[in-house]
């Protein structure tokens, strides 16, 4: 590839037309630096039109012009990182590398989302670390317990021992739900490439939820075709069906119905608002192109609903609606959305205060 140099005319088009700002700088190390020139995303960025424009007009940067007049001084290479401020904070990496007596050049890249990427990360980390901490603390306060103020009280060490036991539990499903969805993020870029019957998978987490059902006096009220047939895993089918059955069940008052509906319909039919008194809201869209059928389910409770404001971030990780903090893990809809998004289907909620919640997860139907 190396002796194979682009002819002029193919590297100026080349240079031209990269993505990342670049710039060509003259002056004398100490006096004010003009740009020679700027490629298109340059004089995009700093709306350059005039020839040899001072530097220190189109870019306010102190640490970038501090670099280019080392540039200028010691003929090295000086990298320096900045942020712009504007509606939108950015984040900028400028590397200064020489190119003739008195000229360098200047390379700047936008490195706003590897940084927003790293942010979240960091975020998660520190929220699951807190989620972990919160029974880990607990279990470590009733061990002390056990051992010096409750060690001749049975009564209480029995009541003690529940309540960790409990906790275990909450460490338990934590770690569950996390490891679940990192899995699905591993393989989130690969479609499913199973046919699976998503009528037959709601008849198996509706059949394995019964019991439950039956002790908090709930009833299901399930409506569908014998068989619907979707593009999918069954597991993560089972997972999201799953999940959203539980947040009925743990959100309904006692008696009360959980309605659940599977259909063959279009995405806009997935996403058609079923009721005037909620608000409807398209969580997740499947991406690139549409198909025509997919295959829906629908799960509706008579629970207290969620607000208006709440609708777009419950699909967050550990995001929870405040004072309906019901031990829960806070990963159920991020799994659904994640199990969704790898399906390349999408995910609805409808709500208001007081009205039910109803959530639709839809996949793409196999001809
Ligand atoms: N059916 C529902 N009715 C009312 N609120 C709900 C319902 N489903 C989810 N939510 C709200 O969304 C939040 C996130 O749900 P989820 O991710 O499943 O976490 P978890 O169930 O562990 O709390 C819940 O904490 C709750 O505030
Ligand atoms: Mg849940």
């Amino acid at each position: 590839v190396t002796d194979v140099l682009p002819s002029e005319t193919t590297a100026r088009t080349v240079l031209e037309r990269l993505p990342d700002p670049v710039l060509i700088v003259r002056g004398e190390p100490g006096a004010a630096a003009g740009i020679a020139w700027g490629n298109a995303a340059a004089r995009d960025l700093f709306r350059l039109s005039l020839p040899d424009a001072p530097l220190e007009a189109a870019l306010r940067q102190p640490k970038v012009l501090e670099a280019v007049d080392a540039a200028l001084a010691d003929g090295g290479v000086h990298e320096v990182a900045f942020e712009t401020i504007g509606v939108q904070p950015r984040f900028w990496h400028a590397a200064v590398r020489p190119l003739a007596e008195g000229e360098v050049f200047v390379v700047l890249r936008d490195e706003t989302d590897a940084r927003r990427t790293e942010r979240m990360r960091a975020d998660f980390m520190a929220n699951a670390s807190h989620e972990l901490r919160t029974p880990l603390a607990s279990l470590s306060g009733f061990v002390e317990t056990l051992r010096t103020h409750a060690k001749d009280d049975p009564e209480a060490r029995e009541r003690f021992l529940g309540i960790m036991d409990e906790q275990a539990g909450r460490m338990r499903r934590l770690i569950d739900d996390l490891l679940s969805l990192s899995r699905i993020e591993m393989n989130e870029h690969v479609r499913p490439a199973d046919e699976v019957d998503l009528a037959g998978v709601v008849q198996d987490v509706t059949g394995a939820s019964a019991p439950i059902l039956a002790a908090r006096g709930l009833a299901f009220d399930v409506e569908g075709p014998g068989s619907l047939l979707v593009a999918g895993d069954y597991d993560q089918l089972v997972q999201v069906v799953q999940n959203l059955i539980d947040n009925a069940v743990k959100y309904s008052p006692d008696g009360g119905r959980i309605r659940v509906v599977v259909a063959n319909v279009t995405a806009e039919g997935a996403r058609a608002p079923r009721r005037s008194d909620t608000v409807s809201l398209s969580l997740l869209s499947p991406d690139g192109d549409l198909q025509d059928r997919y295959g829906a389910v629908w799960v509706s409770d008579e629970g207290p609903g969620v607000a208006r404001q709440h609708l777009p971030r419950l699909s967050e990780r550990f995001y929870r609606v405040e004072g309906q903090r019901m031990a829960g893990t806070g990963l159920g809809l991020a799994i659904v959305k994640h199990v969704v998004n790898r399906h390349r289907g999408g995910l609805v909620v409808e709500s208001a205060e007081g009205a039910g919640t109803t959530f639709c997860a839809y996949f793409p139907a196999t001809p």
